[in-house]
């Protein structure tokens, strides 16, 4: 018989419902938040607000596109943390009461396993090619930066993880100081393509395989002060070199722990994911690294690089594999770890 899991991904500013069967993704619908551009951010309770705008017509498209009944679902499986707790709030409830209301099981997962596991999802038509077992991911996402031993598919190790920014932070942060619309990490990557990364920003020194970024944007945002001050139209007169630079700068921040991470454990297949693994730069220079050191490297379709629903349903299907179901007390956690 067929498993088909409704996945639910609401912790952020993107509500998002997919259908996977048996692994393939049948759907994977996406509603983007216009509103919090007009913020340079996210508005936390404008973004719950808007999930339960759009989840009854997220679910209702999600089901159409993939040609199936509500009746036809085994499973929901739905982010339970991290993220921002009201907008959690929004997915935890709708499948909760779709669970119950269908009589079917509930299964919580975490968005960060979630993010890894997009590695494991299936499309029709495609090679499929997923990493074997044991994998180091590089996980970088607007609000987590994250080495990850992955030893199976709900067993994973985070063996370095960021002191201070997320590698998607510092893009956003210092597109933010040049005037550049949120998010913009995918401004940076834009501009970046017809730059060149002359100039030069303080690199952190952190012990073992933890990052940290903070410094990057402090001194970024000096850098372009002083520079200012000769000259107010620096930005405008520079914008590609300077985000050729910082993207440049956060890239070899984060292949520097890659590398000594994948000599330590001895582990040569390398995957990245989550929303910074669509930087353009960063999947050129995966590609180049796996040659320098024979890497066999998994790098994510863009459309499964940011937050979607068919990360939380493909991870869904694992654990109700796994029997990992949860009960209606649930309740949603800002912080879960894993
Ligand atoms: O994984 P994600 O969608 O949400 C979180 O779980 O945080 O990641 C969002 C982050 C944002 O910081 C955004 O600027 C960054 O991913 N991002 C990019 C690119 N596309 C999205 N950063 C650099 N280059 C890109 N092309
Ligand atoms: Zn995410």
């Amino acid at each position: 018989m067929s498993l088909v899991i409704l996945g639910v991904e609401s912790s952020c500013d993107d509500t998002s419902v997919a259908v996977v069967k048996d692994g393939y993704v049948l759907s994977n619908i996406i509603s983007n938040q216009e509103i919090h551009k007009a913020y340079g951010g996210v508005v936390p309770e404008l973004a719950s607000r808007a999930h339960q705008q759009n989840i009854i017509p997220a679910v209702d498209t999600a089901l159409k596109e993939a040609g199936l009944s509500k009746n036809n679902i085994s499973a929901v499986a739905f982010t339970l943390g991290p993220g921002l707790l009201g907008s959690l709030l929004v997915g935890t409830s709708f499948a909760k009461g779709f669970a119950l209301a269908a009589g079917i099981p509930l299964i919580a997962v975490n968005h960060l396993q979630a993010h890894i596991l997009v590695h494991f999802i299936k499309e029709e038509k495609s090679e499929n090619l997923s990493p074997d077992f044991p994998f180091l991911c590089l996980l970088v996402s607007g609000g987590h930066t994250q080495l990850v031993i992955v030893r199976d598919y709900l067993n994973m190790e985070i063996i370095g993880q960021t002191l201070d920014d997320a590698a998607g932070e510092a893009f956003d942060k210092c597109a933010k100081i040049m005037g550049l619309p949120y998010p913009g990490g995918p401004w940076i990557d834009k501009y970046s393509k017809d730059g060149k990364a002359v100039f030069k920003f303080s690199k952190p020194v952190v012990n073992g395989f933890d990052f940290s970024f903070s410094g990057l944007k402090t001194s970024f945002l000096y850098f372009l002060r002083d520079r200012l001050k000769e000259n107010p139209a620096f930005i405008e007169q520079n914008l590609n070199d300077l985000c050729a630079s910082l993207q440049y700068s956060i890239i070899s921040i984060l292949e520097e722990n890659l590398i000594r991470a994948s000599h330590y454990t001895g582990i040569n297949n390398i995957a990245i994911a989550g929303g910074v693994s669509a930087n353009n730069g960063l999947r050129i220079r995966i590609k180049e690294l796996s040659e320098i050191h024979h890497w066999k490297i998994f790098i994510p379709e863009l459309r499964f690089t940011t937050d979607n629903a068919a990360m939380i349903a493909i991870t869904g299907y694992y654990k109700y594999l796994a029997g990992q179901f949860c009960g209606q007390d649930i309740a949603p956690l800002a912080r879960l770890k894993f």
